[in-house]
């Protein structure tokens, strides 16, 4: 190896990635220090973008109840649930910035349909039985896919998902409450969670993504350690999971041919519209304007705060400088 000079230090890309792989394969963490593959990097920052475009936009739906709340209870536990999403959207977004992504530029990528969000926060929340259910199904199904990334390769992103998984707990917690809540409640309310189940449950299948089949980037995102299980893994594990907790509801799952597999122990759902979940994905949902249209409005009303707020860092950083010279 020749010497290396100051504007162009040799790099041995084989020995590097020969580290990077040793780290995969032991199952240690990769931190934003160490080299990294460039489709680690780049398939990393669109998966986390896309989680916390996910999160902040999320905060929509329920957000449109806050102020229709039916007690103070309900409107101290949903603004605390509404507010933990922002809370997620920011540590993910911090993750991104970890790996050289600049925030103002993902943003514009959302605003602009160039980077995703989950499909499910294309749908209305078309009744207050509908918070409940979000936070039963919607943050169900986010804890199924989230677990698993607690030990994702990337150190900033598994810790991120530490706290973030703590807090969907409560979310789910506080929806089957609500729910069980109404259970007990009249005809009528029994009805207007019967019908948000019947609206939510087919989506919520739909947030695990395509199935394994026609999910092509999967098989990469495992070996590099992103990803623990496959979409259909994670999805199956849901259904198991959802089945005797709408039992315990009362509530019936909109799937005729929902079944007991007694061979594999399992509850095997029906087909999945999958022409649904590419309309909605590609921007033909219900509400995919309406929600755009919001945060372009969050971001652009409010840009003279993150130019206040950036002058005065830089003024802050001039007068410390000063103080140290
Ligand atoms: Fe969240
Ligand atoms: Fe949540």
């Amino acid at each position: 190896m020749s010497a290396p000079t100051l504007d162009r230090p040799a790099v041995d890309e084989t020995a590097l990635q020969a580290q990077f792989d040793a780290t995969i394969a032991a199952d240690h963490r990769v931190e934003p220090r160490d080299w990294m593959p460039e489709g680690y990097r780049k398939t990393l920052v669109r998966q986390i973008a896309q989680h916390a475009h996910s999160e902040i936009i999320g905060m929509q739906p329920e957000g449109d109840w806050l102020l229709a709340a039916p007690s103070l209870r309900r409107k101290a536990v949903l603004l605390a649930k509404v507010q933990d999403e922002a809370g997620h959207g920011l540590y993910l977004y911090s993750a991104a910035e970890t790996l050289g992504a600049d925030r103002a530029d993902l943003t514009d990528r959302l605003i602009e349909g160039r980077q995703k969000y989950s499909s499910i926060f294309n749908y209305p929340t078309l009744t207050y039985a509908d918070v409940g259910v979000i936070g039963w199904l919607v943050d169900g199904a986010a804890i199924c896919n989230q677990v698993p990334l607690c030990r994702s390769s990337y150190g900033p992103y598994a810790r991120a998902m530490i706290r973030v998984c703590k807090e969907e707990s409560f979310h789910q917690r506080q929806g089957y409450e609500l729910l069980m809540t109404m259970m007990r409640g009249t005809p009528e309310q029994r009805a207007m969670v019967q019908d948000a189940v019947d609206r939510w449950w087919w989506p919520s299948l739909m947030m695990f993504g395509p199935p394994d089949d026609d999910s092509p980037n999967s098989a990469q995102s495992m070996a590099w350690g992103i990803k623990r299980h496959s979409n259909d893994e994670l999805r199956q594990r849901y259904v198991d999971m959802s089945v005797p907790q709408a039992q315990v509801l009362g509530v019936t799952l909109p799937d005729p041919d929902l079944r007991w597999d007694e061979e594999s122990g399992h509850w095997r759902s029906g087909p999945i519209d999958w022409a649904e979940f590419k309309r909605v994905i590609s921007g033909e949902g219900p509400c995919n304007a309406e929600r755009i249209a919001r945060r372009r409005a969050a971001r652009d009303d409010n840009a003279w705060v993150t130019e206040a707020a950036t002058a005065y860092a830089a003024k802050h950083a001039e007068g410390h400088a000063g103080a140290v010279a």
